[in-house]
């Protein structure tokens, strides 16, 4: 009974990740699972409830959304060295109902000078994915450090050093690790400890394992934290950090110089905006993907009536394939970096051109990837790994996705810095017709050239309704990023649920090539028998993505962390 009674307050609290309470069957009968966090205040929705714990702490205390967005970077930088980080990159969304603007951030990392187009090929032009991935020229130049300065610069109201007190805090006196940090290092042995600092930064002496409940102190990552604390973004773009990064590039053919690091500039760019049943989206501008092609996909759903059709009924997630496919095939012809090449924004996002691509959809057939070809957006021109969402009670929101690409990146740690590097150079077509690690393809306008940013997936989204902040969601899962994240918006706007079983319903995705609608568990039987009976290849996979959400209604904060991940947590106050 009593037992019984703890669990149900610590869920109450969020302080049990989601599969604790999967793991507990009386929490499921009285309803927990789907409990949304609640607030009057503010709201934190990270992957990590130490992270969500800092982040809470700092809107308590009278800061902002954006304070604790930063304090809960660096925080998951220390707690979730999977993918939180500052060897990698991201983009922020900013939105403030007092101005009622919506910025984004772009830290996205870019390509060292010194690259080319042919990186990644062998003398017979033969892509080497080992080299895109876990060498040292998988990395690109990291901008989370300067991406989470900025937005503080730009709109929080407490000190670089304040946001990052917590996070030195838990490197320096280390933290008790969960279940999944354990197994998530175990499961990346061979890769992490390839290389001699890694495996003595990850693992005890000898190679054993850090298990549940152990404490994990990080003395060379504190360091490295507190300089930044005391000089700011030159604290790890200049002087000991960036000749620590470019020690080791020197001593394992990276290409990633001084002069690379002092220059890195993270940029406030326009998201891309669109609207969907009476509702504004905002979500991610190239170098993402995301944002234009959550825009172009909602505007061609939006002529079916999808909130008849049901959720997961074979015929909306046949339309909703149908119109997936020809969204990929257009981000493989047409997106890369904006300051490199010329993306249709525009055009893609219009309503003409969706209804245009909608023309040849047959709602009662499948159409075969390969007579599905990226569409022409020009003529609609006319002449643009971790996810947390949070809310304040000032009218901001920020949502923000960062990532090192793998979990634990490229699996490279830089010796005496305590911090992975990040292996999204891999994001860069290598070779047109090769796929990257999540098959997406690519080609020209995402090909490897020096300093350019290479073409995301990642999509922090904010939903606006009446010019009040409404949703504020985003996730991890490469291509999956673009569909889960549609999704959620999808179970909110047009199936009515709430915040938490929009973010638990099981997930489909198309994404052109493979020809395949890959779906979670919990899909019917009967409906993937329809769905085949339509002529499409229904395969499933592991779960998708893991999106943090913040609903916000006539004053309330509604949090959903997503029981994907266990660690999840969402709080409000
Ligand atoms: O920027 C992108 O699209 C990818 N590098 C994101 C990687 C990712 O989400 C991995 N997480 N599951």
């Amino acid at each position: 009974m009593m037992l019984k009674y703890a669990i149900k307050t610590a869920a109450m609290l969020g302080l049990l990740g989601a599969s604790s309470l999967l793991a507990d069957n009386t929490a499921i009968l009285e309803g927990q699972r789907s409990h949304p966090a609640v607030g009057q205040h503010g709201m934190v929705a990270t992957s990590h409830s130490l992270a969500t714990q800092v982040a809470l702490e700092v809107l308590k205390n009278g800061g902002n959304a954006i304070d604790a967005a930063v304090t809960a970077g660096f925080a998951l930088a220390v707690t979730q060295p999977r993918s939180g980080n500052i060897g990698g990159g991201g983009f922020m969304l900013v939105s403030s109902e007092k101005t009622g603007k919506v910025e984004a951030i772009d830290y996205r990392e870019k390509a060292p000078r010194a690259a080319f187009e042919t990186l990644f090929q062998d003398d017979n032009g033969e892509v080497v994915k080992e080299r895109s991935r876990y060498s040292h020229l998988s990395a690109g130049v990291p901008g989370t450090v300067a991406g989470l300065a900025l937005a503080l610069e730009q709109y929080g109201t407490i000190s670089l050093a304040e946001a990052l007190a917590p996070a030195i805090k838990l490197a320096s006196e280390g933290f008790i690790v969960p279940e999944r940090f354990s197994k998530g290092l175990k499961s990346r042995h061979e890769r992490l400890s390839k290389w001699e600092y890694g495996r003595n930064l990850f693992y005890k002496e000898y190679g054993g394992f850090y298990e549940a409940g152990e404490r994990f102190v990080q003395t060379d990552l504190a360091n490295t934290l507190r300089r930044i604390a005391e000089q700011g973004t030159k604290g790890f773009y200049e002087g000991e950090t960036a000749e620590l990064i470019v020690r080791d590039m020197q001593q394992n053919d990276g290409l990633i110089t001084l002069q690379d690091l002092k220059s890195y500039q993270a940029i406030i760019r326009q998201p891309v905006h669109g609207t969907y049943r009476g509702h504004d989206i905002y979500s991610m501008s190239p170098p993402s993907s995301g944002g234009a092609h959550i825009v172009q996909i909602l505007n061609m759903l939006e002529g079916y009536p999808m909130g008849e059709h049901g959720s997961n009924s074979s015929q909306s997630i046949h339309l909703m394939a149908e119109v997936m496919k020809r969204a990929y095939a257009d981000r493989a012809e047409h997106l890369g970096d904006s300051d490199f090449v010329k993306v249709p924004l525009q055009g893609l996002t219009s309503k003409p051109y969706a209804e245009q691509l909608r023309a040849d959809i047959d709602i009662g057939k499948a159409t075969p990837s390969n007579t599905v070809r990226a569409g022409d957006p020009l003529p609609f021109e006319s002449n643009e790994t971790t996810h947390f969402s949070i809310a304040d009670q000032y009218g901001n929101a920020v949502s923000n996705t960062y990532t090192i690409n793998f979990s634990y990146g490229s699996g490279i740690a830089v010796p005496g810095a305590g911090f992975l590097l990040n292996n999204e150079m891999d994001d860069f077509s290598a070779k047109p017709g090769v796929a990257n690690a999540y098959g997406l393809l690519g080609g020209e306008a995402n090909k490897i050239e020096p300093e350019k940013r290479m073409l995301s997936s990642m999509s922090p989204t904010i939903v606006k309704k009446d010019g009040k902040n409404f949703l504020v969601t985003g996730s991890p899962g490469g291509s999956r990023i673009i569909t889960t994240t549609l999704q959620v918006i999808m179970n909110i706007i047009d199936h009515r649920m709430n915040v938490q079983s929009a973010v638990n319903e099981p997930r489909i995705h198309h994404q052109w090539l493979p020809d395949e609608i890959r779906i979670e568990a919990g899909i019917s039987r009967d409906t993937i028998k329809l769905l085949e009976d339509k002529g499409h290849k229904v395969v499933q996979k592991r779960a998708m993505g893991a999106i943090q959400s913040i609903l916000i209604e006539d004053g309330t904060f509604y949090g959903a962390a997503d029981p994907r991940r266990s660690t999840s947590s969402a709080q409000g106050y």
